[in-house]
């Protein structure tokens, strides 16, 4: 699919939003249509005439005018691009309108992503490809200067690419995506951009006292590998915004091990780490003015006569030491090293996690919210403020001291899980006592990266979620 400006193509896209009184074109047809209510305007509906000879057009709703945002306009351009392909449209004309309450930069921004988002498919194991991209050129009309309309088709598309990048990396079964794999994909893609990766092994990460994490690798014969990749978009300034992504290439639970149901998508247990390095991969395409660091412990948590037990008490590289009541809860226990690391060693001004941390959080909140928890709500005002403009909705969950009480170790410093309630909760404040001190925002995204069914724009599967507000958090705020 090319971007390009200005007025050409060969199927038209009319915007209508609901209650139009009048077309300035096709007039005659929408009246028919209306007063049969054969289309309404409803946000996202699609009434098209394409056929082979004469004008071909979509009626694409856009609902209420004062109620579109910029999320909508993504979805009912999703479904634009989804209905060129069912009729293999190879080309398609659009006008960007001044949309009352969004930001012209956005509603440009919004079509492309969302007619680009049509075409992602995780099909490479497919026999018979279902989804078949036929778009080739789309123009786009636009009133702004076509330089600055050029820069933002290009940072979405970037964006993008970013995301399915992300989806990829999740989506590919953990037989082949190994912590090695996932360091050789992180070093082959981010390395040509100037990302400076480092990849630590065994014997490194030992070296580095990481016994939190190690323990929690030990039951795999793959072995961890520490990721660490180093963008420096602003040599300028000394700031630094550090990303941890949680990277269980694959989450059997252990000893304490899932039920057969609950382990089938466990190879989505790095979805926080593929969401760091596309981030990573976006913000170096775009040359975004920040400097970011990248840290993702990669392991396996599988069971073997050498994994971790229940009722081990394990050391970690802040010198804390943890009870594991659970194998299971290791995603905890990975990122309290990857964390500290990211505070002390990569001394970070600012840290965000990004984990598939709780089922807990998929019992709250469903696959729609991320939840998050925090320790400086300046720094959870800039990631609300970015999810906003992603269209990735996150919400913030209490962390009052009393809830630190369940996480406390009976023969060691913590336990790894606090008992049957505000599990979500407790796994947050269970890493807040790696990140000494520093700014911190926990993602937990257990139930946003990854569907069994697709929504809107976000396909079955891993969904990229939260590339887009990361990607805004390091380059707006
Ligand atoms: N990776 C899981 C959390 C998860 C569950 C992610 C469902 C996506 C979908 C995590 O490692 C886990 O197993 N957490 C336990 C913690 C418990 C043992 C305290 C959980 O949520 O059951
Ligand atoms: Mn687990
Ligand atoms: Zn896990």
């Amino acid at each position: 699919m090319k971007f390009n400006l200005g007025k050409a193509g060969e199927v038209e896209i009319i915007q209508v939003f609901k209650g139009t009184e009048e077309l300035e074109k096709f007039n005659e047809l929408y009246s028919y249509l209306r007063e049969k209510e054969l289309f309404k305007g409803n946000l996202g509906e699609i009434y098209s005439n394409i056929y082979y000879k004469g004008d071909k057009f979509i009626l694409l709703g856009l609902g209420e005018k004062e109620e579109l945002n910029p999320n909508s306009l993504r979805t009912a351009y999703f479904k634009v691009g989804k209905e060129l392909m069912k009729f293999k449209e190879r080309s398609v004309n659009i006008s960007v309108c001044n949309f009352e309450g969004i930001e012209y930069e956005e509603s440009i921004s919004a079509i492309v992503e969302g007619l680009l988002q049509s075409e992602y498919s995780f099909e490479k194991y497919l026999s018979e490809k279902k989804t078949k991209p036929s778009l080739e050129n789309v123009y786009l009309d636009v009133d702004i200067e076509e330089k600055l309309a050029e820069n933002i088709i290009k940072e979405t598309v970037n964006l993008v690419g970013g995301i399915f990048f992300a989806r990829d990396l999740v989506n590919e079964p953990a037989m082949y995506m190994t912590p090695q794999a996932l360091a050789d994909a992180a070093k082959s893609e981010l390395d040509p951009l100037g990302v400076k990766v480092e990849i630590f092994n065994k014997e490194e990460i030992k070296k580095l006292d990481m016994k939190a994490f190690l323990a929690v690798a030990e039951g795999s014969v793959n072995e961890p590998k520490l990721i660490v990749m180093h963008y420096e978009g602003d040599p300028d300034s000394d700031e630094k915004l550090a990303l941890v992504g949680k990277g269980l290439l694959y989450d059997s639970g252990g000893y304490s091990l899932k039920p057969a149901n609950s382990m089938v998508t466990m190879h989505s247990d790095m979805a926080g780490s593929a969401s760091v390095i596309a981030t990573m991969k976006a913000l170096a395409e775009n040359k975004v003015k920040r400097n970011v660091v990248g840290v993702v412990a990669a392991c396996e948590n599988m069971v073997s006569g050498g994994a971790y037990k229940p009722g081990d008490i394990i050391g970690s590289m802040s010198g804390t030491t943890i009870e594991v009541l659970n194998t299971d809860a290791e995603g905890r226990l990975t990122l309290a090293d990857a964390l500290w690391y990211a505070a002390t060693e990569v001394k970070a001004d600012k840290i965000v996690d990004i984990a598939t941390l709780t089922g807990a959080c998929v019992v709250a909140l469903g696959h729609i919210n991320t939840g998050a928890i925090t320790n400086n709500e300046e720094l959870m005002d800039n990631i609300k403020e970015a999810s906003k403009l992603a269209g990735e909705p996150v919400w913030e969950l209490p962390h009052n001291k009393e809830y630190k009480e369940l996480i406390k170790g009976k023969f060691a410093d913590l336990s790894n899980t606090g008992g049957r309630g505000a599990g979500t909760i407790t796994a947050g404040l269970f890493l807040e006592e790696f990140v000494d001190s520093t700014p911190w925002v926990h993602l937990d995204i257990a139930g946003t990266s990854y569907l069994e069914k697709e929504a809107a724009y976000l396909p079955k599967g891993a969904t990229g979620v939260p590339v887009k507000t990361l990607y805004y958090l390091a380059k707006e705020f």
